[in-house]
């Protein structure tokens, strides 16, 4: 029983913290637990979200932050886990704001906080996310990590968001609402993200661009600029980690330099952000994909602080095997960045050839004096600044 609420729980540890969670037998579909059933919203396997979330913050706090110790705002916080993760697995965290506009969810934050002993460093509300947000900024609060985490799209709480960071503050998004962000759901995408898309065969690093692309478009309309740290696309969500800095000069900058459009050869399934490539294209049948973020989606000094972490203080996490494999190939893939993944497999069949293995294809590619790497998005694309032709032939 939770305050007035029938409900049976479970108590699940999670990095450092004990959480209670709402019991899953209660929301057992035919493929396993759907957490969106649930009373209140527990993903576990979120779990490796929130640990890349913890290690994201550390390295962030420890390199990057302006001040410290710093708030934290988690306003989309469902059971309090992750609130209560960056409270006591982050040093440097002087608090964290935590909300969730359900009754029931902060009623059982609450509890999770009482249960962690956390009172000193978590304060709970049941308000709005944007409500939360909007009265920090009206309070003057020193704001400078923001987890916005919903189910579906982050949309909706952008603008707070980056209007209540401070000054060199982080910005941390998920989206779940891939299929939106795909170009699966057209005229979804271009109500909600204000872009024109068609899927693609590196449909997920657009998903990525595209978010990346608004959150840059919205900052820039509060004279704010972002700075991805790290960007991906995995499971079934895209995740952002960024910096966001004041400057109406810079935020103008960016928008120039950074947003931009893809331009799809589908008789090729080539995908491509640079204008060189477009022009070797020239009579082939285009689709333009747009507007977006072409510019560097990972930071790759900050993807080896956190390795470093996860070697040192994060050691615990118990999704550090899946955790390092991830940031080992972000390192990798940071040294490609000017240009989209392509799909070796359905470029090949296009020119109506065997697929290449791709570890192959970066050998060759680097020995021919080109970079080359393979991708966190698809086990069989690579990443490449060798032409379409030197690749075509190659393959
Ligand atoms: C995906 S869950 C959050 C999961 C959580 N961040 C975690 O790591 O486990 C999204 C939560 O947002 C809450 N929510 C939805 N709309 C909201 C809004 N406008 N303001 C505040 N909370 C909201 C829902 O009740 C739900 O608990």
């Amino acid at each position: 029983m939770l305050g007035g609420f029938q409900m049976r729980l479970a108590l699940v540890d999670e990095g450092k913290v004990l959480v209670y969670i709402p019991d899953p037998r209660e929301a057992l579909a035919p493929h396993g637990l759907e957490p969106a059933w649930l009373p209140v919203f527990y993903n576990p396997k979120m779990e490796f979200n929130r640990d890349l979330a913890v290690l994201a913050l550390q390295v962030y706090l420890d390199r990057l932050s302006p001040r410290k110790p710093i708030f934290v705002v988690e306003p989309l916080a469902a059971t309090g886990v992750r609130a209560l993760r960056y409270a006591l697995e982050v040093d440097g965290v002087l608090g964290v704001y935590a909300s969730d506009i359900s009754r029931v969810a902060y009623e059982l934050i609450e509890s999770n906080v009482a249960l962690n002993n956390a009172w000193d460093r978590v304060r709970i509300f049941n308000v709005d996310a944007n409500t939360l947000l909007y009265n920090l900024k009206t309070a003057n609060t020193p704001v400078l990590a923001v987890d916005i985490d919903p189910y579906g799209s982050p949309a909706p709480f952008m603008e707070a968001a980056l209007n209540t960071l401070g000054d060199g503050g982080l910005l941390m998004v998920t989206a779940t609402d891939t299929a939106v962000l795909e170009g699966s759901k057209r005229s979804k995408a271009f109500r909600r993200y204000g872009v024109q898309l068609t899927k693609t065969p590196c449909s997920r690093e657009i998903a990525v661009r595209t978010l990346l692309g608004y959150i840059a478009r919205v900052a820039a309309a509060h004279d704010r600029w972002v700075k991805p740290l790290i960007s991906i696309y995995i499971d079934y969500y895209v995740r952002i980690v960024a910096q966001v800095r004041r400057s109406a000069r810079e935020a103008e900058r960016m928008l120039w330099d950074k947003i931009g459009y893809a331009s799809y050869y589908p008789e090729l399934k080539y995908t491509t952000i640079r204008q060189d490539t477009v022009e070797s294209f020239r009579g082939a049948q285009e689709v333009k994909i747009g507007p977006l973020w072409i510019g560097e989606t990972l930071d790759r000094e900050f993807v080896e602080l956190s390795l470093e972490e996860l070697e040192g203080k994060f050691g615990y996490l118990r999704t550090k095997p899946k955790l390092g494999k991830l940031l080992l190939s972000l390192r990798e893939e940071s040294l490609v960045q000017g240009e989209l993944y392509q799909r070796l497999d359905l470029i090949a069949s296009a020119l109506r050839k065997q697929t290449p293995p791709r570890h192959r294809m970066v050998e060759e590619l680097r020995a021919r004096g080109f970079k080359a790497t393979t991708t966190h998005y698809h086990p069989v694309a690579i990443r490449t600044d060798a032409s379409p032709r030197e690749l075509f032939e190659l393959i």
